[in-house]
C-alpha cells in the first residue's frame, strides 16, 4: 500500500503564461497582464501553502524574454519590486522562504536590491519554499553547472566518475527535491527551458487558464488529479 505522503506533491513548478493575452482579450495592454499575473503570485504561493506544497518554482522571466519590447522588459523588472512592496510583510509572516533560481547578476541594480532584501528578510524561515526564476533558463543552468564542475576537476576538488546527485550540487535548485508535478498555463505546451534537468520524472498539466486566471480553484484540481496518478519512475506497477 502506498503512503499518502509519497502521493503529495513537494516541489511544483509553474509556467506563469498567458499575461499579455489575457489583457488583449480585455483590451488592455500586456502590462496590465502581467500586473494582475504578478499579483496572483500572491494569492497561489498562500493557496499552494494550504494545500501543503513545500517548493514553489515560478518562472517569472526566461534568459529568451529579453526579446522582447524595451518597454515589456522595463516593466516586468520593475514587478518584483511592486510584489514585494505590497507583500513582503505577509510573506514573512507565513513563514515562507523567498530564493532565486536565474543568472540575477545580470539584472537591473533596482531589481537585484528588491529580490535580495527578500531573500535576507526571509531567510530563517521554515515555510513554504517560494523560487522565483527569473533571467533563468534550463540549458544555461546546465552549462554554468559544467563549467563549476570543470572548474573543480581541474584544481583536484572531484574526480572525473560523479554521481547525478553530485552533479545536482551545481545546479541553482540545489538542495530542493527534483519537480514533482509542473503546471504551464495558457494552454501552451511547451517546456520553454524551463528546469530541463528538475522535471525528468515530473508530471505534466497543460491547463487552458492564463495566468491570471488561474485560481485556488484550479490549483487545488490540478493537485488531485496529481495525486491520483501512477508514477513509475521506470520501473513496474505494484512491484
Ligand atoms: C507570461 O505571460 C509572463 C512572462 C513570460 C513574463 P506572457 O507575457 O508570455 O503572455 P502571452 O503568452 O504573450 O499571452
Ligand atoms: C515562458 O513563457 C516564460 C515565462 C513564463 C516566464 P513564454 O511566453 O516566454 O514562452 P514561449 O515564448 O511562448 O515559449
Ligand atoms: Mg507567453
Amino acid at each position: 500500500m502506498e503512503k499518502t505522503e509519497e502521493k503529495k506533491c513537494r516541489h511544483l513548478a509553474i509556467i506563469m503564461d498567458g499575461n499579455g493575452r489575457w489583457a488583449k482579450a480585455q483590451g488592455k495592454p500586456r502590462t496590465a497582464g502581467h500586473l494582475a499575473g504578478s499579483d496572483n503570485v500572491r494569492t497561489i504561493a498562500i493557496a499552494a501553502d494550504e494545500l501543503g506544497v513545500k517548493y514553489l518554482t515560478l518562472y517569472a522571466f526566461s534568459t529568451e524574454n529579453w526579446k522582447r519590447s524595451e518597454n515589456e522588459v522595463n516593466y516586468l523588472m520593475k514587478l518584483p519590486g511592486v510584489l514585494f512592496g505590497k507583500y513582503i510583510d505577509e510573506f514573512v509572516e507565513r513563514g515562507f522562504h523567498l530564493s532565486m533560481i536565474g543568472e540575477v547578476d545580470a539584472l537591473p541594480k533596482e531589481t537585484q536590491k528588491v529580490l535580495n532584501n527578500a531573500v535576507e528578510r526571509t531567510k530563517n524561515n521554515t515555510g513554504l519554499n517560494l523560487n522565483i526564476a527569473i533571467n533563468y533558463g534550463g540549458q544555461r543552468e546546465i552549462v554554468l553547472a559544467a563549467e563549476k564542475y570543470a572548474k573543480d576537476v581541474l584544481d583536484g576538488r572531484i574526480g572525473l566518475d560523479i554521481t547525478n546527485e553530485q552533479f545536482e550540487q551545481y545546479l541553482m535548485t540545489k538542495g530542493m527535491p527534483n519537480v514533482d508535478l509542473l503546471i504551464r498555463t495558457s494552454g501552451e505546451m511547451r517546456i520553454s527551458n524551463y528546469l530541463l534537468w528538475q522535471i525528468a520524472y515530473a508530471e505534466m498539466e497543460f491547463v487552458p487558464e492564463s495566468w491570471p486566471e488561474f485560481t485556488p480553484e484550479v490549483l487545488d484540481r490540478c493537485l488531485a488529479e496529481f495525486e491520483g496518478r501512477d508514477r513509475r519512475f521506470g520501473g513496474v506497477k505494484n512491484e
